[in-house]
This record gives C-alpha cells, sequence and structure tokens, in this order.
C-alpha cells in the first residue's frame, strides 16, 4: 500500500476541523474554540476533554430518554443486522407499520394516520403538503394561503421558513411561498413575565385569525400552523385558551390546524403531545427529534381520519399523495422508535415529566433574582431565561454564558438573548439542581 497523502492524512485527522460547514453555527468563532462531545451517557455528555457534563438540553430537544439507552441501541443494533434498508415506495417493512400503529396510539382523538420523514423540517412540509392538498381533492382549491405566526419555527425548509417567524431565517432566501400570512406572537413580556406554565394573557391574539380571515376572505386559506409551545424562539407556552379559540375559528372557516409538536411530542410537556395537555385536536400533528429519543433521523405528519379519508377516494391502483422520502421510515429509525416508545411506557417519563413540573420551575425561577434577568418562562421540562444584552451587541451575552456553563459542566442552548433548557425526562431532583447551579455561576460569572 502506498502511503496516504498529507491531505488524506489531514483529513483523517480527528482535529480537522474545516470541511464540516456547521449549522446555525458561527463556524469560524466554532473552530477557533471547539467544544467537542465524544460519548454520552444517561443525563450526561463527555466532552473531548474528559469530562462529563449533564445535558441539559436533551441535545437538541430530541433525546428524552436519556442517553445511549440501552434497550434503543440494543434494538438499533439488531434492526441494523437483519435489514439495513428496504424502499418506502411500493414496498414496506413490519417495523415501519409498527412504529405508526404505535405513535398513532399516542396521538388524540382520530389522529390516526402517519406519514413518515427523516427530521423537523421535512414533518411540516408534509403537513403543509397534505393540508393544500386535502383543499385539493377535496374541491377547495382555492384554499391555497397558509396562516403562520411570528416568532414560530417550523424548520428551514422554503414552507417552514415562509410560515416561520424569524426574521433572521428568513430574510436571506427570496420572496418563499407566496400568499403566506402570519398571526402575532403570543409573548408579551409586560403582561406574562415569570410565568409558570400558561400565561393567564393573551388568548384574545388568537382572535387575530379572524382579521386575517377578514381580509383574505376564508375560502383562500387551506391551513394555520402554530406550535403550541414555540421552543427555538425562546420556549413561549400559550397563553389559557389560546389554542382552544384558534381550534374554534378554524372550526368555524374550514380550516385546517396544524400542530407542530416537533419540540413538545412525546412527553416535553407532560403528556405524549401538547394536544393532549390542552385537549385540542389537531387536523395535522407533526413530530420528529424525540420519536426516537434522537437517535436516528425520523419526524412524520399524523392526520385525523377524515383528512387520510379524503384521499382513498380515487381509483385503487393510483398513487393518492405524490409525495415521500427515499428514507421514509428508515427500519433503523423505526426500530429506534418502537424501542423508545417502549421505553418512555415502560418508565412512564410523560408522567415523571409531569410530576418533576412544579420542581422544575421553583429551581428555574430561582434564577430570578440574578443579575440581567429578564424574565423566565418554565412548562413541563422546558425554561426560557432571558437575559439583558449587551448594548449594540445581541445575543453576546447570552452566548457567554453558554460558553462559561459548557465550561463549568452543563450543555445548555442559546437562541439570541435567551438561554433554553429541556434535561431529558429521566432527570431527577439532584440533577436539577446541579444544572440551575452551574447556570447561576455562569450568569454570575460572565456578569
Ligand atoms: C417546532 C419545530 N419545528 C420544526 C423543527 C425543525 O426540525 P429539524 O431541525 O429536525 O428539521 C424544529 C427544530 O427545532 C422545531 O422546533
Amino acid at each position: 500500500m502506498t502511503a496516504p497523502s498529507a491531505r488524506a492524512a489531514a483529513n483523517l485527522a480527528p482535529n480537522d476541523l474545516e470541511s464540516f460547514w456547521m449549522p446555525f453555527t458561527p463556524n469560524r468563532a466554532f473552530k477557533a474554540a471547539p467544544r467537542l462531545i465524544v460519548g454520552a451517557d444517561g443525563l450526561d455528555y463527555m466532552t473531548t476533554d474528559g469530562r462529563r457534563i449533564i445535558d441539559g438540553t436533551s441535545g437538541l430537544w430530541c433525546c428524552n430518554a436519556g442517553h445511549n439507552r440501552a434497550p434503543i441501541v440494543a434494538a438499533i443494533r439488531r434492526q441494523a443486522g437483519e435489514l439495513d434498508y428496504a424502499p418506502p415506495f411500493q414496498f414496506g417493512h413490519p417495523k415501519a407499520f409498527e412504529a405508526a400503529s404505535r405513535i398513532a396510539a399516542l396521538a388524540p382523538g382520530d389522529l390516526d394516520h402517519v406519514f413518515f420523514a427523516n427530521s423537523g423540517s421535512e414533518a411540516v412540509d408534509t403537513a403543509l403538503k397534505i393540508a393544500l392538498a386535502y383543499q385539493n381533492v377535496t374541491g377547495k382549491g382555492s384554499r391555497t394561503r397558509l396562516i403562520g405566526r411570528e416568532r414560530g419555527y417550523h424548520g428551514v425548509g422554503f414552507g417552514g421558513i415562509s410560515v416561520g417567524g424569524i426574521v433572521g431565517n428568513r430574510k436571506l432566501y427570496g420572496t418563499l411561498l407566496t400568499g403566506v400570512d402570519h398571526l402575532p406572537t403570543t409573548y408579551n413580556r409586560e403582561a406574562q413575565a415569570f410565568t409558570k406554565g400558561e400565561p393567564e394573557w393573551g388568548a384574545h391574539l388568537a382572535l387575530e385569525l379572524e382579521r386575517i380571515v377578514g381580509l383574505h376572505d376564508a375560502s383562500t386559506i387551506a391551513a394555520v400552523i402554530v406550535e403550541p409551545m414555540a421552543g427555538s424562539t425562546g420556549v413561549l407556552p400559550s397563553p389559557k385558551g389560546y389554542l382552544q379559540t384558534l381550534r374554534a375559528i378554524c372550526d368555524k372557516y374550514g380550516i385546517l390546524l396544524i400542530f407542530d409538536e416537533v419540540i413538545t411530542g412525546f412527553g416535553r410537556l407532560g403528556f405524549a403531545f401538547a394536544a393532549e395537555r390542552y385537549g385540542v385536536v389537531p387536523d395535522i400533528l407533526t413530530f420528529a427529534k424525540a420519536v426516537n429519543s434522537g437517535t436516528v433521523p425520523m419526524g412524520g405528519a399524523i392526520v385525523r381520519k377524515p383528512v387520510f379519508d379524503a384521499f382513498m377516494q380515487g381509483p385503487e391502483g393510483a398513487i393518492e399523495l405524490p409525495h415521500g422520502y427515499t428514507y421514509s421510515a428508515h427500519p433503523l429509525a423505526s426500530a429506534a422508535a418502537v424501542a423508545a416508545l417502549d421505553l418512555y411506557r415502560d418508565e412512564g417519563l410523560f408522567e415523571r415529566a409531569r410530576a418533576l413540573e412544579p420542581v422544575w420551575a421553583d429551581a428555574v425561577m430561582g434564577l430570578k433574582s440574578l443579575p440581567g434577568i429578564l424574565d423566565i418562562r418554565t412548562i413541563g421540562l422546558a425554561a426560557g431565561i432571558d437575559i439583558e444584552p449587551r448594548p449594540g451587541a445581541a445575543g453576546r451575552r447570552a452566548y457567554e454564558v453558554m460558553v462559561a456553563a459548557y465550561e463549568a459542566g452543563a450543555m445548555v442552548r442559546v437562541t439570541a438573548d435567551t438561554i433554553a433548557l429541556s434535561p431529558p425526562l429521566i432527570v431527577d431532583e439532584a440533577t436539577i439542581g446541579r444544572l440551575v447551579g452551574i447556570l447561576a455561576g455562569a450568569i454570575r460569572k460572565v456578569g
């Protein structure tokens, strides 16, 4: 064998950070001072410099069962050895059907059919496409408008950024989908600061949908999409009564309601889905992330029976929905989903999150008196902590808190000027105490 070229050798070196263009990361700053994770176990990550740090974010809101859980790891290994891949178009494999029926069984009401994708972004695009197609196949092809919400995050596909409401994620990408409008954000610091759970103030903001209907006419609107709790823009729970009002207005005008539960799905708010917590059944519900505890990419959309049935009308040999992905219901992802759902059930992890919610809320609210804390919101096992930005340096201070927490032993997430926390649902009181303590130290250190 000839010796590898210098370039090939360099590519093998673990410290060659150049080639990977990192997502949602300041690449040059990261590569100058990297934070590399090399292992995981339960509630902890292991860093490349040999430290154990608490995972305060379930990875990226996905590892709800904790890390490297034996039954999930075993299921993935077994599946890889048995069937690595099978095409989901015109063929199937048993684990896909099992995963779908297990997911459907957890969803409320008649949400009973699952379309698989590979990420939250694809789940959202799938949901939006199903909504538009549904209006078409039921003879309402004039209903083409999609309504999102300011400060909404629905991933990074063109559909998701069009209905999403984060200017930084939209402004570089042209005109996006046409015919989209947005509800106002439900967040108002003056009226809601330091709320545990759902804010009392804000249900009336759902009435803005009436204004939007008045502007465009219901006959042009296909669907409304919202996160029951906006996660990525800082943990913004729906105000009390808000989702119920949205549901009522959608029913009144024949508009489909989509809940984006990519973050809230699988126990984050103490229930399988936030829809259950709020007693509101959407027409389509998206999921991803925690469906298999973040182990293998998977996402999807669950639809209500009447939506599915509307497509099952034409000739039986015809494809009812021209949509799908090569890796829809990938065998490894499906096997991991079944194993993760078993674990959630056997360990009562959704109930555990519900029971821990008051302890969690009290612990995180304990940060209130620290310097520069503008607001704290808690719900389920999630929290958003707003940190006063330095003048002219939006996001900088919160970023420094994230780095200081990492150095002191905890992974926390930063979005703009908010620190977000969302530990695995296996978290215990002692770990909550340690996590909040480390964060408090980091906030004090950054000053
Ligand atoms: C509500 C919501 N929708 C969609 C997405 C996109 O998911 P993904 O990053 O898997 O594409 C996210 C990701 O955080 C999300 O929070």
